[in-house]
């Protein structure tokens, strides 16, 4: 077996999991990924239906296997996605997962750290940002190497809207939700432009059947996941996209810039210690650089009611 130069662990492997190893095949992101579950059996049965699809002959010769949290040693970068998703009808609300997915990040976090501080970990577990928190702070991780996907997600499913509404390519909106990657996420609308046009100019500029609300998109921004969720009873497509995404950035050293979970250090004049979504560059070594970018008054407000919402749930459960 050749060395390996770039290896991925993806920790859990149910909905969210399986989806990140079809898209990291898919995407050929690793030439090794190894499957860590606590039910063996799903990471070998994973592992083995992923090995059927790299014969086709556009694929990578990637070696894909049932792994050991060993496997961390000298993979370059770990995707975390073990623990519960919530439910259908759940509330409605991520952080009420946070007392039972705090206890997996203690087993999983208190594994990798055995065997590695040197790959970059990216958090998908859900509540995003207080496992990202938690995971962040209390393992000695070094600081940049762990960032949470955050609000990639919601980010993509703006663009998605965005492009829908203004009959472009999403590709072609540059736009960021930040904050909570949850319930009080929001547009960052004074960055938001599609090929140069601010975002108070794109009616003019572009075919439109109603005026912009800007009010309403956010919203709808938040309320899709649940549609997805109530539809087919999970969400999975878009996360292990966006994850994987981040994770290739890592892997080529591509200085992506996107919006991921982070620690805050007082950005926007913001006290408490959390982790929630702004613009980083990300490379080799994770988030490379943050980019606290200039917010309107209304949207720092924004930002400081995800910290206070945030910070509550990671008081409410002692860790
Ligand atoms: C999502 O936003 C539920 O966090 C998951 O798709």
């Amino acid at each position: 077996m050749k060395a390996t130069t770039n290896k991925l662990v993806i920790v859990g492997v149910g909905h969210v999991g399986s989806q990140v190893l079809a898209t990291a095949v898919a995407h050929q992101i690793a030439s090794e990924i190894a499957l860590i579950d606590i039910e063996e059996n799903r990471a070998i049965g994973e592992a083995l239906d992923a090995d059927h699809a790299t014969p086709f002959d556009y694929n990578a010769n990637i070696n894909v296997h049932k792994g050991t949290y060993e496997d961390c040693a000298d993979a370059k970068v770990i995707i975390m996605c073990a623990g519960p998703s919530i439910l259908p009808g759940e509330n409605l609300d991520r952080l009420v997962l946070a007392g039972r997915n705090a206890e997996t990040v203690k087993d999983v976090m208190s594994q990798i750290v055995t065997y590695t501080k040197d790959a970059v970990v990216i958090f998908i577990t859900n509540p995003l940002d207080i496992t990202t928190y938690y995971a962040a702070n209390h393992f000695g991780y070094p600081k940049g190497k762990l960032f949470g996907t955050g609000t990639t997600l919601e980010t993509a499913r703006l663009k998605r809207i965005l492009a829908d509404r203004y009959h472009v390519a999403p590709a072609s909106v540059q736009a960021f939700m930040l904050g909570e990657h949850g319930n009080s996420a929001f547009p960052a609308w004074s960055m938001i432009n599609i090929g140069g046009v601010p975002a108070n100019q794109l009616d003019q500029y572009f075919d439109v059947e109603s005026p912009l609300d800007k009010e309403a998109i956010g919203k709808e921004v938040v309320q899709v996941a649940y549609d997805v969720l109530n539809g087919k009873g999970w969400t999975n497509t878009g996360i292990a996209m966006g994850a994987v995404r981040l994770a290739k950035a890592v892997m080529f050293d591509e200085r992506f810039v996107g919006p991921v979970s982070v620690t805050l250090a007082e950005e926007y004049g913001i006290a408490e210690k959390v982790s929630l979504s702004m613009p980083c560059v990300i490379g080799k070594n994770g988030v490379e650089k943050r980019l606290p970018l200039p917010l309107s008054p209304e949207e720092v407000s924004k930002f400081k009611t995800c910290a206070k919402t945030v910070r509550a749930v990671l008081d409410s459960i002692h860790i």
